[in-house]
C-alpha cells in the first residue's frame, strides 16, 4: 500500500505585531482580560494591501524549499482558508499565479479551523490512490481584515490573528512513515454557534447596506458553548483516532492542536492526562490563526527538534461548524 507523507513544512507570519495593550487602545479590554480566558499575548496583522494569497505564497516557498522542491514539482494544491482574497474564484487560484505555475489542478476546502486538517486528509487519500505525487497543501489567514475592533466585537477580535502554514504532501518511501490515520468529523446543528453571515443567499440582493449597519461583516460566537463542545470533542477524537492505530496517549511524542484557546487545550490534555508540554502551543505569540494554526506550529516543532525522524505526532483540530478531526503521522 502506498503511504502518503509530509516532504517539506513551511510558515509565514506578517511581521507586524500586535499586543492585548494595542487591542485595549481601541476598544474596552485588557491585557489580563485576554490572558487569563484565551492565554494570548500578542497577534500578527498583515498590512494593508496584503492579500491572503500573499502570505500563503511566503509559507508556500519555504515548504517547497524545505521538500527540495519547485513550484514546477507541484502536481495539486489544496488552499484552506475562512478569508480568501475574495468571494469567489477560490484561493487556489490566486496563489497558483503566484508561485509562476499554470494547468494544476486547485481545490479550496471551506472548512475554517479543521480546514488544515480536512485538506491534509483529501491530500493523504489522492496520493494514497495514485493520483497526484507533489501536493501543496496551505493554509492561510487574514482575519484582521474581518474583525469589529468595537465593544461589541471584542469577545472574537481579541482570539484571531494573520499567518500562514503549508505542507507538501506525497508517497512515502517507507511504508511505516507517514500519515497513518485520518478521522474526520461534523455537527451542523451547531452551525449558527459561530458564523459569519457576511451576506445570505436567499435574499435579493444578497446583501443590504441594513445587513451591514446590524453587523453581518463581522463575525458572531457563543463563546462558552465552543469551550463545552470543544473539550468534550477534542479528546473523543483523540481516543478515536488512537484506537483506529492501536496506540496509547503515552505513545505519541508530540500532540500539535490547532490553537484555539490555550485553556481549551489545557482542558483536553488535562482529561486524557497527558503532561501539558507534549501539547505544542504557540497561541501566546500568534492568536488562532484558524487553517493556518496547525502547518505554523509543525514547522515551528520541527525547527525547536521536538519532531524527529520516528516520532508519533498528533494533529487534532475543532472548529465552526462544528468541523472537528484528528491525523495521526509517524514522523
Ligand atoms: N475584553 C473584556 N471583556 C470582555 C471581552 C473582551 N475582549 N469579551 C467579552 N467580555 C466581557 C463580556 O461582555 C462579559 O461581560 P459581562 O459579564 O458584563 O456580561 C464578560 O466579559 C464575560 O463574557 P463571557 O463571554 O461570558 O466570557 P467567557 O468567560 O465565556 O470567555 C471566551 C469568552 C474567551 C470567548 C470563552 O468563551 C472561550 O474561550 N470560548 C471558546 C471560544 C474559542 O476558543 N473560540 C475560538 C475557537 S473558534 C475557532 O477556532 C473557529
Amino acid at each position: 500500500m502506498i503511504r502518503s507523507r509530509i516532504l517539506g513544512v513551511g510558515r509565514y507570519l506578517p511581521e507586524r505585531r500586535v499586543t492585548n495593550l494595542d487591542l485595549a487602545k481601541m476598544f474596552d479590554t485588557s491585557d489580563e482580560w485576554i490572558r487569563q480566558r484565551t492565554g494570548i499575548v500578542e497577534r500578527r496583522f498583515a498590512d494593508e494591501g496584503v492579500y491572503c494569497s500573499d502570505l500563503a505564497l511566503e509559507a508556500s516557498r519555504e515548504a517547497l524549499k524545505s521538500a527540495g522542491m519547485s513550484a514546477a514539482d507541484l502536481d495539486f494544491v489544496i488552499f484552506a482558508t475562512l478569508s480568501p482574497d475574495h468571494h469567489f474564484p477560490g484561493n487556489g487560484c490566486y496563489l497558483q499565479p503566484k508561485l509562476g505555475i499554470s494547468g494544476i489542478g486547485c481545490m479550496d476546502i471551506r472548512n475554517q479551523c479543521s480546514g488544515f486538517l480536512y485538506s491534509l486528509a483529501v491530500a493523504d487519500a489522492f496520493v494514497r490512490i495514485g493520483m497526484y505525487r507533489r501536493i501543496l497543501v496551505v493554509g492561510a489567514e487574514v482575519h484582521s481584515s474581518g474583525l469589529s475592533f468595537t465593544d461589541e466585537g471584542r469577545d472574537v477580535s481579541v482570539i484571531f490573528g494573520d499567518g500562514a502554514g503549508a505542507v507538501i504532501v506525497g508517497p512515502s518511501d517507507d511504508p511505516a512513515r507517514g500519515i497513518l490515520t485520518n478521522h474526520l468529523h461534523a455537527d451542523g446543528a451547531f452551525a449558527d454557534i459561530l458564523r459569519l453571515e457576511m451576506f445570505d443567499i436567499s435574499r435579493k440582493p444578497c446583501l443590504t447596506h441594513e445587513m451591514l449597519d446590524r453587523g453581518s461583516l463581522w463575525p458572531k460566537m457563543k463563546g462558552k458553548e465552543v469551550f463545552r463542545v470543544a473539550v468534550t470533542r477534542i479528546p473523543e477524537v483523540i481516543d478515536e483516532a488512537l484506537k483506529a492505530v492501536g496506540l496509547k496517549v503515552e505513545d505519541v511524542d508530540l500532540f500539535i492542536p490547532h490553537q484555539a484557546n490555550l485553556r481549551i487545550n489545557q482542558f483536553a490534555a488535562a482529561k486524557l492526562g497527558v503532561p501539558e508540554e507534549k501539547f505544542y502551543s504557540n497561541i501566546q505569540q500568534y492568536g488562532n490563526t484558524t487553517a493556518a494554526s496547525l502547518p505554523i506550529a509543525l514547522s515551528e516543532a520541527l525547527e525547536q527538534g521536538l519532531v524527529k525522524p520516528g516520532s508519533l505526532i498528533m494533529f487534532v483540530a475543532f472548529g465552526a461548524g462544528f468541523t472537528w478531526g484528528a491525523s495521526v503521522i509517524r514522523w
